[in-house]
């Protein structure tokens, strides 16, 4: 394999030539490297950094990148594991160039951690994540980080695929990244619960084609059944724009206020917080002592996240202007208008077009009119 270097934050590691033949990986190159990843990596450091976990495991480390910059970036013990044996030698490689002292492991990831538990255990399969769940939370004495790239199943493009790999039924719509979040959290809380384990979110975000979840286990049964209350559904109007929030297991028939047909139920789903405020506090403070590639981005990611409403679900404020066949006023405007009336509206972290708000749909259908 032939190997070419390359640095993220202050750490410089190796990875395989790239095949440009392919467009993107896992094609490109016979062990795993996606520069478009960086973010995501750059959030963990960061964040890391904050939690000081005793130990990290990187259950997938193929070229090793997010356990090595955890281990030099953060100074935490780190093992890293892969079970290929190209992604091992590389991980080897890599950890002596760097001279940290770093645990290598060649493993099946469920196997790994069915029989040993670290602090902090990161998932970030090729796909989906939902096989190696419940190993995760047995393998976590207290964080579990998890990457998902299969977001057609978890977004409802392949909904067949989403019902069979997170039991939930997802719609795909124009909120689909915020419910393609939820339903990964909402199933980590229903493989976590039967080991009385409950789960807190502290900083979940929806990108481009990922979904990333930073959560903390909780420990007994009344932490499982308070992670349990924050489980329900958004219900869609299937004829007009109207939506709304349901707590519960099961979802209760219901029909649209605004144009009387039944409600569709999307979910099981979290319906909670995906983000510890304080958490997104420290990171933003913290953040200018780091060097990282993307500290830009994940700073405005940070402070959206932060600021944005704890709602399952947003409106598109493009997609209603079609419906109202009115062309769109700035959406500063928008939330500005909502906010004089005393609501709350927000930006949201994964689209420009998408705001949050308390108003009744009525009301921000009204604000669209609105110009400055
Ligand atoms: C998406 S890559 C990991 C990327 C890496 N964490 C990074 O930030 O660049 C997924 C890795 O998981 C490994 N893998 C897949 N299934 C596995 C399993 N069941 N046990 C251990 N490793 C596995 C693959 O060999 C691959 O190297
Ligand atoms: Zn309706």
């Amino acid at each position: 394999m032939e190997l070419t270097e390359a640095k993220e934050g202050n750490t410089r590691f190796f990875i395989p030539v790239q095949d440009t033949s392919h467009s993107f990986p896992p094609k490109t190159s016979p062990v795993f490297y996606n520069p478009r990843m960086e973010i995501s990596r750059d959030a963990t450091v960061l964040l890391v950094s904050i939690l000081k976990p005793s130990q990290y495991l990187d259950a997938m480390g193929a070229s090793g990148i997010r356990g090595l910059r955890i281990a030099s970036e953060c100074g935490i013990p780190v093992s890293i594991n892969d079970r290929d044996r190209r992604a091992v030698a590389l991980i080897e490689r890599n950890a002596e160039m760097l001279g940290i002292p770093v645990e290598v492991l060649h493993s099946d990831t469920n196997v790994l951690l069915s029989g040993k538990a670290y602090e902090a255990v990161d998932l970030d399969p090729f796909g989906s994540p939902a096989p190696f769940i419940d190993s995760g939370i047995r393998g976590s004495g207290r964080y579990l980080f998890v990457t998902a790239t299969d977001t057609a199943p978890l977004c409802g493009a392949h909904r067949n695929a989403g019902i069979r790999r997170y039991f939930a039924a997802a719609m795909n719509n124009e909120y689909h990244a915020e419910t393609a979040l939820r339903i990964l959290l909402g199933f980590l809380v229903r493989e976590a619960v039967k080991y009385d384990r409950g789960v807190e979110p502290l900083f979940c975000f929806s990108r481009e084609h990922f979904v990333r979840v930073h959560a903390r286990l909780q420990k007994g049964a009344l932490a499982a059944d308070r992670s349990i209350a924050r489980m329900g559904y958004v219900m869609q109007c299937p004829s007009c724009p109207y939506r709304e929030e349901q707590q519960g297991i099961l979802p209760e028939p219901g029909s649209c206020p605004l144009c009387g047909a039944a409600l569709r139920p999307i979910g099981p789903l979290w319906t909670g917080s995906i983000q510890e405020n304080e958490l997104l506090m420290q990171m933003e403070s913290t953040l200018p002592a780091f060097s990282l590639g993307c500290s830009s981005q994940l700073q405005q990611l940070i402070t959206t996240c932060r600021q944005e409403l704890p709602f399952s679900y947003h409106y598109d404020y493009h997609v209603l202007a079609r419906h109202l066949r009115v062309s769109p006023p700035p959406i500063r405007a928008v939330i500005k208008a909502l906010v004089g009336d005393g609501y709350s509206a927000t930006r949201v972290h994964y689209s420009g077009t998408a705001l949050k708000t308390d108003a009744p749909l009525e009301v921000l259908l009204e604000a669209l009119t609105t110009r400055e």
